[in-house]
């Protein structure tokens, strides 16, 4: 298929190019590079051997995403295309809601005008709030606590009505748990600006004496060992469930979480990165993060029952790619 991927050059829609380029599809791909660099798509094209056709836009222009659909002739949509920092959303939410659900609405439409029928989200685990773990694709949705994760409920409510009026429409929201690693080259993977608020890029940067120390937030949690619980998932498996989503559209909505199932501590990831790569990672305890939930971890059965899709890579490949893409990364 010819597919449309927004935030290509970004973290995890790069690893998707990858993996949507190695099944045979073809890929154009639509980003600013408000968060991601030129050279991703060298490297995409690099790893898979294949050229894709990149354009530098933004993908809430509706005019430019009009002329781009009238040049190509799309099959799907994978709309990565996002800002993500939770923390900035609270500072910055009209750009949040402005980027978030605009492009959303923009590329919908342009779907419908265009008679592409096949839209793939990416949505957050964020949606969930505070529930109860397991997450269920059919449990109601609790508040989030941030513009960004409110962003994600709108968007899918958005394609979710959309797909109600046009009943050709095929919608598929992914609602991914926490991505962290790389490709196994190390070419491409995630490289946060500034200081890195997610747990894995931080737990690298210390690491490699960039930063001093991990603040871990909170000891006094319900959890195993009172640090939050997360349900980490590599890249490369959250990519190739992108491409097992695209093969199983159909008319209408359709939810799935891409998680493990499996729960890790912040403790348990800090020592299973040190073990992986043979490094200490110091660390203190400090108080909570505002916001923050205990725990957070998918029920992914649905997921394998209709997709056929189940993540393979455990915590220890996880934290080796993740290490891999950090220690020769230059930024
Ligand atoms: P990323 O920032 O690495 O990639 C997003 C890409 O979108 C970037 O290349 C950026 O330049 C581009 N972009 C942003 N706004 C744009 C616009 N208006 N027009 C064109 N390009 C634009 O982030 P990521 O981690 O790869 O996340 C991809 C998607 O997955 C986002 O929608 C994000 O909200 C969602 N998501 C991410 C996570 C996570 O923890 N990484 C978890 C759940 C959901
Ligand atoms: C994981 C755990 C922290 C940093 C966020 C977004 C979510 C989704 C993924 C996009 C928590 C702890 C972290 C640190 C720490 N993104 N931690 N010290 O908060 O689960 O999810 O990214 O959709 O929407 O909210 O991920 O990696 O920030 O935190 O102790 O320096 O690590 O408290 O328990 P989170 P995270």
């Amino acid at each position: 298929m010819n597919i449309l991927v927004t935030g290509g050059a970004g973290y995890i829609g790069s690893h998707t190019c990858v993996a949507l380029l190695k099944a045979g599809h073809s890929v154009v791909i639509a980003d600013n590079l408000c968060n991601s660099k030129r050279e991703a798509v060298d490297r995409i094209e690099e790893i898979a051997g294949k050229k894709v056709i990149f354009y530098k836009i933004n993908v809430t222009d509706s005019a430019l995403i009009d002329i781009l659909f009238s040049n190509h002739q799309f099959e799907g949509v994978i709309h990565f295309a996002g800002l993500k920092a939770v923390g900035e959303s609270v500072e910055k939410p009209i750009d949040y809601y402005y980027n978030n659900i605009v492009s959303t609405m923009v590329l919908t439409q342009a779907c419908v005008k265009h008679g592409v029928a096949k839209f793939v989200f990416s949505s957050s685990a964020t949606v969930y709030g505070d529930n109860q773990v397991p997450f269920v694709e059919t449990m109601k949705l609790l508040p989030t606590t941030n513009p960004y994760g409110e962003s994600k409920v709108m968007s899918e409510r958005i394609l979710t009505d959309a797909a109600t009026a046009h009943p050709d429409l095929a919608v598929t929201l992914l609602r991914y748990f926490n991505p962290v690693g790389a490709h196994p080259s190390g070419l491409i993977g995630e490289a946060p600006n500034g200081i890195p608020n997610n747990l894995m890029p931080y737990v690298a940067q210390v690491a490699k004496g960039k930063l001093e120390k991990l603040r871990v937030f909170g000891n006094d949690y319900g959890t195993i060992d009172g640090t939050g619980v997360r349900d980490y998932i590599h890249v490369m498996d959250l990519a190739q469930g992108h491409v097992d989503a695209l093969d199983h559209l159909a008319p209408g909505v359709h939810i799935y979480n891409l998680g493990t199932g499996r729960g890790t501590s912040v403790l348990e990831l800090v020592h299973a990165f040190e073990e992986a790569n043979g490094l200490k990672v110091p660390f203190e305890i400090v108080p909570r993060r505002a916001g923050d939930i205990a725990s957070c971890y998918a029920d992914a059965s649905k997921a394998e029952q209709e997709l056929g899709w189940k993540a393979s890579r455990g915590i220890v490949e996880m934290c080796r790619d993740s290490w891999n893409f950090e220690k020769n990364f230059k930024g």
